[in-house]
């Protein structure tokens, strides 16, 4: 973990940078990418998992030193609950898709969290009969209550929270209240609603738009609602959003090369999907635009490889090429 002490590391969560995307901005239209791969632990979720271990902690349902943290996770949830409960005094252990990127997992193992593969969809689903990996974190997790504590990130209040305190009133301040359009995808539902519902409240007119992806898709990290349930937690805000923009596989990949030639940024699949849909979604007149960049493209040397993206020596020329690269809490 580095020289850093413990809270260095945990107040590095949040205050992410807003970058001008020069690639699609024009006069009267500016947007932006919110760079949440600046997160100590390398993307957005590291800002839920900080707020559902402090609300765990706060109700009494964590004890330092005794409680294992299990949670069923696409991947980057795992990596901050474990991150975050190695910094903290947890054991964590994280039940996640098998088709999650090799790095991911072996980010998770190599903070010292315990990872069971399940054959579920790149999304744990939602939903009775489809559910395996949130099946069998919760079958874990009940064979010894005193012991284990889920935080269950798709309907965790302070998933929410975290977005809505933090988030928003980031992109609120960056924006100088300027924010005319937000788009990011929906994993847990975390994030779009938390911060669209601090968005809305400082200004009704800002538009709120989701990024779905095709079925079977590629994004880790993203639902498609065709194929899974929407989350509770999503449920209970969903009328926050204002429109829906389909994206595909291709659509989403073949971007990821020509954002790193015009605005030299090494983005994720996740990132790329967002831009897709910022490019194509059609808005007329002056707009601020802001998406979310969940993460960063650096653990997915294998899937851009499998996918015939770049191989390793132009993925490895392009991490040289890239600005606002962070530094990690952890090595890759
Ligand atoms: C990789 C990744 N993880 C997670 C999320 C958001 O997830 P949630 O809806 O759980 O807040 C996104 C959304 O942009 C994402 O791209």
């Amino acid at each position: 973990m580095g020289s850093e002490n413990s809270s260095d590391i945990l107040n590095q969560i949040g205050n992410t940078p807003l970058v001008k995307l020069d690639s699609l901005s024009i006069d009267n239209a500016t947007y932006f990418a919110k760079l949440e791969g600046h997160n100590p632990f390398g993307s957005v979720k590291d800002r839920a998992a900080y707020w559902m271990i402090k609300d765990g902690e706060e109700k009494g349902k964590l004890t330092r030193g005794k409680s294992i943290i299990i949670e069923p996770t696409s991947g980057n949830t795992g990596i901050g609950l474990a991150g975050i409960a190695n910094v903290l005094g947890y054991k964590v252990e994280i039940v996640i898709p098998e088709k999650a990127s090799d790095e991911t997992k072996n980010i998770i193992r190599s903070l010292g969290a315990k990872v069971f593969e399940t054959s579920d969809d790149l999304c744990p689903k939602v939903g009775a009969g489809t559910d395996q990996s949130i099946a069998l974190a919760t079958s874990i997790a009940s064979s010894r209550p005193d012991t284990y504590y889920s935080p269950n990130q798709y309907a965790n209040e302070a998933n929410f929270m975290g977005h809505y305190m933090g988030t928003g009133p980031e992109i609120w301040k960056q924006t100088d209240g300027k924010i005319t359009h937000f788009f990011t995808g929906v994993g847990t539902g975390g994030t779009i609603t938390g911060i669209g519902t601090f968005l809305k409240e400082k200004n009704p007119n800002v538009k709120i738009i989701g990024c779905q992806p095709q079925q079977n898709h590629l994004i880790q990290g993203w639902r498609n609602f065709e194929e899974s349930s929407k989350p509770d937690l999503f449920l209970k805000r969903e009328s926050v959003v204002d429109d829906w923009v389909s994206v595909n596989n291709d659509e989403a990949f073949s971007v990821v090369k020509e954002v790193l030639v015009k605005d030299k940024l090494l983005i994720s699949p996740s990132s790329a999907a967002v831009y897709a849909c910022m490019k194509k979604y059609k808005i007329g007149g002056n707009r601020c635009v802001v998406g979310i960049f969940a993460d960063d493209g650096r653990k997915f040397k294998s899937i851009y490889a499998a996918q015939n993206i770049m191989n390793e020596q132009e993925f490895n020329d392009g991490l040289r090429e890239a600005k606002h690269m962070s530094k990690l809490a952890y090595s890759l």
